[in-house]
């Protein structure tokens, strides 16, 4: 009997069909993994399971027996604990009491606190969970308070745990002292769920591995019998790619980089890149996280100055290379992290629009902002990228992640760039966002720009790019031409590196 069964979980969030009828079976005793990229639907899955969430259909199982669970209590009382990716101590209170507070060991209705410490102090040196249990959670790092998170779950009887992307915010050491933990909670019965959206950790850690991607559950995998070369394209999937991407021709070289390297402050330094992109071309840069794409992509928007070697504007050595003379150059960067990078989230969404203008004598006239303007590009600006939203003057921090991610889009792509680089353009967007934004890029190439793509994702970047660029360890390992004799294992075994791939 599994500890837990998941059977066919629908979950929609208005367009978004975040899980895709997930089914998934976690083994009494067992760390189960559960890999995907960024915006695959892991969290909704757990958070169906803990709660936090409803369902649109499908079930959970617990020990055989149909369970609903309408909030986080319900899940808590059944066994269930989940560590979120952004905790919910309260700072002020000490670690014991955020551990005790609200769980049950009470004494005539007031917890019983030195009852509690006992217990909890027992629980924390059984499983070597080392946390100073007077202080302040405030005055406690990060590691220290997911190890609080932790025993708070398990002195509430979780029998089944959920940590999701626990690693994202540990240093190695503690990355470690967090594994050992889960093994130690393995070894006492508890069985769990892993979220994770690193390969190795999963490697690591889980004896199941189950792969979701777009929402949907694309590969079960035991550990131990499978290779990494099969997790990767699990992972970044392997359909037939639909090239939308033939008649282009490319013009002049716009950018061009010439044994670059960059290596202050990088944990995999930038190597030799030598590399020229086109007008009217969609390069694309894939590789294992980590492994040089997002400094080629920094160093061409003007993010790094590269430590060697030279970067070519239209045949111009820049000597002095930064946003600002990238912004001269009209260089469009979108980021990654759109959230935190890409946005002013106080601003309205027809300011954001303009914020890479200033100096632009149309929606700043002598210093000042010209609100019809800006209002007249942020509406042709909306319906072109289909921004979902009341109208331009609503904040962009009251929009959904996808939408901030057109409004970032938008302002880069519309400023007539010369060179456009784009990282992760689609992640979390839903299918008909997904086509407007490649639409979107095709349209920029087409009119002239340079376009270089950086995604995880390899279908799309079959889908779109006119050539592809495969990065490892901070070397570009391979420049090939996307049409159809590429073969997107091929991509995966360049990524990791042909030695690996014989081993694997
Ligand atoms: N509360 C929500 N409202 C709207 N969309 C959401 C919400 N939560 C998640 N999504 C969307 O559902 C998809 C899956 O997200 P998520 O489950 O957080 O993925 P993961 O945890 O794998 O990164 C994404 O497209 C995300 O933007
Ligand atoms: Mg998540």
């Amino acid at each position: 009997m599994p500890a837990l069964e998941l059977i066919e979980v629908d979950k929609w969030f208005g367009p978004v069909h975040a899980n895709r009828s997930v089914s998934l079976v976690l083994r009494r005793g067992s760390v189960h993994a559960v890999l995907g990229e960024n915006g695959a639907g892991k969290s909704t899955l757990m958070n169906i399971l803990f709660g936090v969430e409803q369902p649109d259909s499908g079930s959970i199982l617990l020990g055989g027996q149909r369970r609903v669970f309408r909030t986080p209590k319900d899940a808590i009382n059944a066994g269930v604990g989940m560590v979120f990716q952004h905790f919910g101590l309260v700072p002020e209170l000490s670690a014991l009491d955020n551990i005790a507070l609200g769980a049950e060991t009470t004494r005539r209705g007031r917890v019983d606190r030195s009852r509690a410490a006992d217990r909890i102090g027992e629980l924390a040196a059984e499983l070597r969970l080392e946390v100073f249990l007077s202080r302040r959670v405030a005055d406690l790092t990060v590691a220290q308070q997911q190890r609080v998170e932790i025993l708070k779950a398990l002195y509430r009887g979780a029998r089944i745990l959920i940590l999701d992307e626990p690693t994202a915010l540990l240093a190695p050491p503690e990355r470690e002292g967090l594994f050992a933990a889960v093994r130690r909670l393995q070894a006492i019965g508890v069985s769990v769920l892993f979220i994770t959206h690193k390969l190795e950790e999963a490697e690591q850690l889980a004896d199941d591995v189950t792969v979701m991607r777009h929402g949907a559950v694309v590969a079960r995998r035991k550990i131990g019998r499978v290779t990494r070369a099969t997790l990767i394209a699990d992972m970044v999937g392997g359909r037939p790619a639909q090239h939308t991407h033939s008649e282009r021709v490319p013009g002049d070289v716009v950018a061009e980089l010439r044994g670059v390297g960059i290596s202050r402050g990088a944990d995999v330094p930038l190597t030799g890149v030598d590399l020229q992109i086109r007008a009217g071309e969609i390069v694309g840069v894939v590789g294992i996280d980590g492994h040089g794409q997002q400094l080629l992509c920094e160093a061409l928007a003007g993010m790094r100055q590269p430590d060697d070697g030279t970067l070519l504007l239209r045949g111009n050595e820049q000597r002095t290379w930064n946003r600002a003379a990238a912004l001269r150059a009209r260089v469009a960067y979108v980021p990654e992290d759109r959230l935190t990078a890409g946005v002013a989230r106080h601003l309205s969404i027809a300011e954001n629009l303009v914020l890479n203008r200033v100096g632009d004598a149309r929606f700043f006239p002598r210093g000042l902002t010209a609100r019809k303007a800006m209002k007249a590009n942020a509406d042709a600006l909306i319906d072109r990228f289909d921004i979902r939203c009341r109208d331009g003057s609503q904040h962009v921090g009251s929009l959904s992640g996808g939408n901030v991610q057109k409004v970032v889009l938008a302002r880069e792509l519309s400023r007539d760039p010369r060179l456009v680089i784009v990282r992760e353009p689609t992640r979390g967007l839903d299918v008909a966002a997904i086509a407007n934004v490649h639409a979107q890029l095709a349209v920029s190439a087409s009119g002239g720009a340079a376009v270089l793509v950086q995604s995880s994702d390899l279908d799309e970047i079959r889908t779109i790019a006119d050539r592809i660029l495969v990065m490892r360890d901070g070397r570009v390992v391979a420049d090939l031409v996307n049409d159809a004799s590429v073969r997107t294992a091929q991509l995966g075994a360049l990524m990791l590196g042909a030695a690996r791939t014989e081993e694997a």
